[in-house]
């Protein structure tokens, strides 16, 4: 039996958490930069999840393609029964696009920028973004491989700032790798997890080295299969039927890097090729000049296959 003693004790923890719950009221507002691959995901899985979305992208035909995608992706969730044609109207209807970063980011209490991954683009967004957004906004960054401890001394928020690494495409795949910078503090840490599994995702926590978990395995191995490729082993589909059959891969990796867009895949070698100064992050030559070429994979309509 319980001693009152202890039952008054239970009463007081209780009223204490009934008081933390009424006192720090769930995040709303989301801004989301960069209406591409990503971003168009990053946007339909928060506004699926019931938070209003501000989409920022420079260029209003992306903004305008990323709702089109969003909605046929929504047709797709449907037909699936994962979401109703109301729901439908509902989540389109909490995504709100901008052009201009002052006006997306004004209520925004999260911002996850999955803007184009240079580094110049991002310092810039999160000096501006410092100086744009509330004090108490936390700035998270999707970013495959750029260091985060460097994107946030960019500002004066170094605790607040994150990556927030979703993987592709967002409102399917479970993952949030979250990566802490060098001064990320506790409370963004366990701010950005219980948001992560708010939108019925698995957040990882990683510590921020190039590449950090997923992109320093998966990189290497999709630069195997590029050198593979140009030194005639095999043709694009016989790699990536051999990973597939093989290794149980859901996709191979040629056609992933397709998806993932190769310059993207570029950029992140070059990140730990620099990062970890060792002959074998060096990119393929292929790649190079595949990305030259301006074939960019599924975005491009041609990568190593045809779209
Ligand atoms: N593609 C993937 O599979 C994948 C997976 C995980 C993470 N990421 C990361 O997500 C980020 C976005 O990648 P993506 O594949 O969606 O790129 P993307 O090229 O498809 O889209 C980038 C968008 O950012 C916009 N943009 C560029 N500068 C901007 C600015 N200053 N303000 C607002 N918008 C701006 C561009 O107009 C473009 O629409 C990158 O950091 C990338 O490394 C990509």
């Amino acid at each position: 039996m319980m001693s009152a003693h202890s039952t008054a004790w239970w009463m007081g923890v209780f009223s204490l958490c009934l008081l933390m719950t009424i006192s720090m009221p769930q995040m709303q507002h989301i801004a989301v930069i960069g209406s591409g691959t990503m971003g168009n995901g990053i946007a339909h899985t928060f506004a699926q999840f019931g938070f209003k979305v501000a989409l920022i992208d420079i260029k209003p035909g992306a903004l305008e393609s990323a709702l089109v995608t969003i909605s046929s992706n929504l047709d797709r969730q449907m037909a699936k029964g994962i979401v109703s044609e109301d729901d439908k109207v509902a989540i389109l209807d909490r995504i709100t696009p901008y052009t201009r970063l002052d006006e997306g980011v004004r209520q925004a209490e999260l911002v996850v920028e999955a803007a184009t991954e240079s580094e110049s683009v991002k310092l810039k967004l999160f000096s501006d973004l410092d100086g744009l957004c509330s004090k108490d906004t936390i700035l998270a960054s999707n970013t495959s491989s750029i260091s985060i401890t460097k994107i946030a001394a960019a500002t004066h928020r170094p605790d607040k700032v994150i990556g927030m690494h979703f993987m592709n495409p967002v409102p399917v795949m479970k993952l949030v790798e979250v990566i802490k910078g060098y001064r990320t503090s506790e409370h963004t840490t366990s701010t950005v997890i219980a948001l992560s599994e708010r939108l019925d995702k698995v957040p990882v926590e990683v510590n921020d080295y190039p590449g950090f978990v997923a992109n320093r395995i998966l990189m290497p191995m999709i630069n195997e299969a590029i050198y593979a490729y140009y030194e005639g082993v095999a043709d694009a589909e016989a790699i990536d039927t051999v990973m597939k059959l093989g290794m149980a891969h859901p996709m191979g990796p040629l056609q992933l890097a397709d998806f993932i867009g190769l310059d993207v895949c570029l950029s992140i070698l070059r990140v730990l090729h620099e990062g970890f100064g060792q002959p074998k992050y060096a990119p393929c030559p292929l790649l190079v000049n595949m990305v030259a070429a301006g074939q960019l994979g599924r975005k491009s309509g041609q990568g190593f296959y045809k779209y």
